[in-house]
């Protein structure tokens, strides 16, 4: 059957297929240890459940306005307020199914065909394809890891053309853990004061997810002439272990955010009732399970750090936050086993896959082919073990 030209510019998400395959390798007996998922891998704190078994008890299962009930918008105004220390009203909210709902109405809202977008490399693997999807162009901009993987000023810069509409930003990062702090926000904001047509997509979806104590930081803050041309990109998702419910919340400019809510209307209509009534607890309740997630992945990644660091011939940029790290290996390119040759990140993934029986992410599902994306939503025991493994089988690679 013939599919629209649209569908066939998709490419199937790179961590899905990855996962499918670890899955149908368990299947057949083998034990994967999967460094491939990209979600926090702890329940929904029980607030937060029986927030939603409650709603569900007092009837709170009927459409709710399209853009989301006033109870949400107001807690997440109150997050914003008490996080990013700026004020937004609920005209400047649009409640979606899940950041990337949020992302994807963005695009469509605000793109045409001919518009260019700058997108940081690496970057999260689902931009590029949104960006065609809603028929405009993607400028890719490559950061390098002497920059941390960091977009710098002078390279934004030179992306920026006439056509330039958006610039997508991605704080702390999906795929390297990096984050942006003040002065780097504010030498992005020097160039983007100079250019008054570019709009700024701001994903924060792991900002709660930072090491080290760093605190919180992004444009908007720094530079208050921009805060009118930035759009948060924001949800519950990564910070409270819902990656389930699909909530995930636009902020910005009050008249897109109403043509985004009309787009919503004939598309998905409201989120979940049941998922937005949990939401509003998880951003108004406890958050001691937030802080504690956080710690867990500090600890976590400092031991993927030492380990990644005595495989020898892998670099690596020290995360600020997340649940992700990402490795060079392209040391051990152009090395040989049993035959065939790793010539880059997908030959040395399914290398590992067969031979550790560990599962990563390719580096080209995100723009860089030399890296590998780990994920440590995995145990202390199965962090050990999967880097046992990947080690082991690193030394049966061989230039012969
Ligand atoms: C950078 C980034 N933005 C947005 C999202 C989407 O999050 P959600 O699950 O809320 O749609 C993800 C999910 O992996 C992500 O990594």
């Amino acid at each position: 059957m013939k599919l629209s030209r649209r569908i066939g510019r998709i490419r199937p998400s790179a961590t899905l297929s990855i996962n499918a395959k670890a899955k149908a390798l368990s299947r057949s007996g083998v034990s994967i240890i999967n460094f491939g998922i990209g979600e926090p891998g702890f329940d929904t704190p029980e607030n937060i459940r029986k927030a939603a078994m409650e709603s569900i008890c007092s009837g709170q299962t009927r459409y709710t306005a399209v853009g989301g009930i006033d109870e949400l918008k107001d807690a997440v105004c109150g997050a914003v307020k008490a996080d990013y220390g700026l004020s937004y009203g609920r005209e400047n909210v649009l409640i979606s199914c899940g950041g990337k709902h949020a992302l994807y109405n963005l695009f469509m809202t605000l793109l045409d065909p001919g518009d260019e977008v700058i997108i940081p490399s690496p970057y999260w693997v689902s931009y590029p394809d949104m960006i065609d999807l809603a028929g405009a162009k993607q400028v890719i901009a490559p950061c390098t890891e002497k920059d941390g993987f960091m977009l710098q000023a002078a390279d934004l810069e030179r992306a920026i053309t006439p056509n330039t509409r958006l610039l997508i930003l991605n704080s702390p990062s999906n795929p390297t853990g990096k984050y942006y702090g003040a002065d780097e926000l504010k030498a992005l904001a020097e160039v983007l004061l100079r250019h008054e047509n570019v709009l700024i997509a701001s994903d924060d979806i792991y900002y709660r997810i930072l090491f080290g104590g760093r605190k919180w930081v992004s444009l908007g803050m720094v530079e208050e002439k921009l805060r009118g041309r930035i759009f948060i990109i924001n949800g519950v998702s990564k910070t409270y272990c819902m990656t389930g419910w699909r909530i995930g919340y636009l902020i910005g400019d009050p008249m897109v955010i109403k043509a985004a809510t009309d787009f919503q209307s004939q598309v998905t209509s409201n989120p979940s009732s049941i998922s937005q009534w949990a939401s509003v607890e998880a951003l108004t309740g406890d958050q001691k399970s937030a802080v504690e997630m956080t710690q867990t992945f500090e600890k976590r990644c400092k031991l993927v750090l030492e380990r990644i660091s005595d495989l020898g011939e892998v670099s690596c940029v020290e995360p600020d936050g997340t649940f992700y790290v990402f490795p060079d290996f392209s040391a051990h390119f152009g090395k040989k086993f049993g035959g065939r040759t790793i010539n880059g990140s997908l030959d040395l993934t399914d290398f590992l896959m067969e031979e550790a029986h560990v599962a990563v992410v390719p580096g080209n599902a995100f723009g860089e082919d030399n890296c590998l994306r780990f994920s440590y939503a995995l145990s202390m025991e199965e962090i050990e073990q999967g880097f046992d493994a990947v080690k082991k089988a690193l030394k049966k690679l061989g230039r012969g």
